[in-house]
């Protein structure tokens, strides 16, 4: 029997095409895992703290796994190696060759205790990893409002987070959150242009004050207010230049010659986001048209040719998406949103990596 007439006449070796294809995005999540593996192990932080390239034998050791777990580690680090996440050499040993593994610029991202680390991202907290046995709940209930983690675990993400038996939670979200900050201070460079001239400067939901410390350093006249809520600045101390705020920016916004909304919109619905920007737009009308929002969030582009770029930016919507019921944004859509909450112009550059600026004007 010609099994591919089944499928409409295509070509046998275009069925075994599709089936590598499908294995390759079933199994992606034991390349997460093993991720994950690495970061609970502290395998990046081993091999940093070691100082050179390390033998399998060494970092077994040094992990202090059982020796008869050593072709385990092997295993996983042929994964990880392969996906770029350590480097393989080779050298001479008195019983033949030995393969010494060292870091790359994906691992070195997960050495704790260095300000970029990424460590937390690659947790799986159990709720998170549990909800995507609800999807089915989810799509046949009516509240439309409601995203997957809310459905699966019966409160919200920002509802977890915030609870006081499970603050941990919400500690390792804000270092987590101050990592990927600070990643702004390479962005900064090409996207100084925005912040001169400013003399006031708010920053909706900006954590703990990473970003606001990296722009203090460039422009250190800016009077800087860092609104979040109250139990993330409750007990943060400013400075003259540097003001704390705990508030809720679906009420109010304090006011400014410019609002910062960096990673912000991508956490809420468009009717909660035009909530945001009507907010932005009132704190800044003391400054007429001169005053503006800087965004910083992602831009996706579907017919972008970095297939590599537009799949983490999918990825990070289906994030946003089953997390928060938010989403990450196409141009047309930022265009919308802007012009409905009433600005009458606005840029997108991409600026960093998977993100763009987005300057928005009155
Ligand atoms: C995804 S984090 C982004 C943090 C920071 N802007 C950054 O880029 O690292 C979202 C922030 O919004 C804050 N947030 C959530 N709801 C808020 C509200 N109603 N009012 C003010 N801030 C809020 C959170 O506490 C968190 O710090």
């Amino acid at each position: 029997m010609d099994l591919s007439m089944n499928y409409g006449n295509i070509e046998e070796s275009e069925l075994y095409d599709a089936q590598i294809h499908f294995y390759k995005h079933i199994h992606n999540i034991q390349s997460s895992m093993a991720l994950k593996f690495a970061v609970e192990l502290g395998i990046a932080d081993a091999i940093h703290n070691h100082g050179k390239p390390m033998t399998l034998v060494e970092l077994a050791s040094t992990l202090k796994l059982n020796p008869s777990k050593v072709s385990i580690l092997y295993r996983i680090m042929r994964l990880l190696t392969h996906n770029g996440f350590f480097a393989k050499t080779t050298s001479k040993a008195k019983a033949g060759e030995e393969t010494m593994y060292s870091l790359t610029p994906p691992s070195k991202l997960l050495i704790r205790g260095k300000p970029m680390c990424l460590a937390f991202f690659a947790g799986g907290h159990p709720r998170y990893m549990n909800m995507w046995n609800y999807t089915k709940k989810w799509l046949l209930e009516e509240k439309e409002e409601l995203s997957l983690f809310e459905s699966a675990n019966g409160e919200t993400f920002w509802e977890m987070l915030n609870k006081d038996s499970e603050s941990d939670n919400l500690c390792f979200f804000q270092e987590a959150m101050e990592a990927d900050s600070h990643m702004f201070k390479l962005a900064l460079k090409d996207c100084k242009h925005v912040f001169e001239g400013l003399e006031t400067l708010v920053d909706v939901g900006g954590g703990t004050g990473v970003v606001a410390k990296l722009i203090h350093e460039v422009f250190p006249d800016i009077k800087y207010t860092v609104l979040d809520q109250p139990q993330v600045v409750g007990n943060l101390t400013g400075n003259e230049n540097l003001n704390f705020v705990g508030g809720d920016m679906f009420k109010f916004i304090p006011h400014a010659d410019a609002v910062l909304l960096k990673w912000i919109l991508h956490d809420w619905n468009d009717e909660l986001c035009l909530k945001i920007l009507k907010n932005s737009k009132e704190a800044i009308s003391g400054k007429g048209k001169d005053g503006k929002v800087i965004i910083i969030d992602m831009s996706i582009d579907e017919t972008s040719d970095n297939r590599e770029l537009t799949e983490l930016q999918l990825n990070f919507d289906m994030v946003m998406l089953t997390l928060y019921n938010g989403k990450e944004r196409e141009k047309k859509e930022w265009e919308k949103l802007i012009y409905d909450a009433g600005f009458s112009c606005y840029k997108i550059t991409p600026i960093w990596g998977f993100k763009s600026l987005i300057e928005v004007y009155p």
